[in-house]
């Protein structure tokens, strides 16, 4: 897919964390395809580096080593940009892991190390980012959260509470942060094609059926189509990315008929422990 979103994001600067794997690497590639100078940066340099091997512009990529939970690093990184570049323009906050199984099953770690990376890592990138963009009166501010930030699901507790706060974090800043010319987008997708889907089992939680299965989906979506529905939502400033079309369906049924969807995500819920356990 090659877009130009109407020149929007020629010349621009943005960092995108989680940029060697998934929706970051698609992001990184979509940008530099529209002609931005991209960081491309990731707690696994090497696959960044991997990403940034791959692309051919117009705009230019380049690889950062870099932790989200690190505020000091998370500033260093945005500091750079606007040393070099006098701005930052655009910075998606991306980078996440996912853990899904039964709560009780969760150690305080594995709550802790989510916690850190889904929503303290958003946090740094809007603390480093956000007065930079203040100063230079624009910017676009871009969190990954996720459908399950809109709709909590049994067994993905954890998981859920990190995008649920992503979602609030981003709704409440983009309503403080238009008086200052800054947009603010949250991305809200099921299941995306991503090494994700296959990661952050606990017990035999079946991460990718179950996240499939209660969409009654067969396929996840791509990336890459993903990524250039994001850069279309930042261009026409627009506040969430829900897909696919079947999320915003399920997102829409969950606010007018609760009770119905309730009912039947716990029988789901149930029938996927009574599985997950039989495997064990
Ligand atoms: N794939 C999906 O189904 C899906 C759906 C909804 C939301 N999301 C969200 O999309 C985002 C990207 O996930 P993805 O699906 O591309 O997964 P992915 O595993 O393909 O990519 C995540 C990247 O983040 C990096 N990362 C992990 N911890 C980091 C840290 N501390 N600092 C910097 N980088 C770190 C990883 O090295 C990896 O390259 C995540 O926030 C995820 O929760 C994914």
């Amino acid at each position: 897919m090659n877009h130009s979103y109407g020149g929007r994001f020629a010349g621009r600067t943005a960092l995108v964390t989680g940029g060697g794997s998934g929706i970051g690497a698609a992001l990184t590639g979509a940008l530099a395809a529209a002609g931005a100078d991209v960081r491309c940066a990731d707690i696994d340099v090497a696959a960044a580096e991997r990403v940034v091997g791959a692309i051919d512009g117009p705009g230019k990529a380049v690889a950062v080593a870099l932790d989200v939970t690190d505020a000091e690093a998370v500033r260093a990184a945005v500091d750079d940009i606007v040393a070099e570049s006098g701005s930052i323009d655009l910075i998606f906050n991306n980078a996440g892991i996912f853990i899904g199984g039964e709560t009780q099953l969760l150690t305080l770690e594995q709550w802790n190390r989510i916690i850190d990376i889904n929503l303290r890592g958003v946090v740094h990138g809007v603390h480093a980012a956000y007065p930079h963009m203040i100063a230079a009166r624009g910017g676009h501010i871009v969190n990954t959260a996720s459908a399950a930030g809109l709709m909590a699901s049994g067994l993905l507790t954890s998981y859920c509470a990190t995008k649920f706060a992503v979602v609030g974090l981003s709704d409440a800043l983009r309503s403080e942060a238009v008086g200052h010319g800054i947009g603010v987008t949250v991305v809200c997708p099921s299941a995306v094609e991503t090494p994700i889907l296959d990661s952050g089992k606990v017990g035999s939680f079946p991460g990718r059926s179950f996240l499939l299965g209660a969409e009654k989906s067969t396929r996840a979506y791509p990336p890459d189509r993903l990524a250039a529905e994001i850069l279309a939502a930042v261009a026409a400033n627009r506040s969430r990315v829900v897909v696919p079309r079947r999320t915003r369906i399920g997102w829409y049924l969950n606010r007018i008929a609760p009770r119905v969807i309730e009912r039947r995500l716990n029988a789901y819920v149930r029938e996927q422990v009574a599985a997950s356990r039989a495997n064990d």
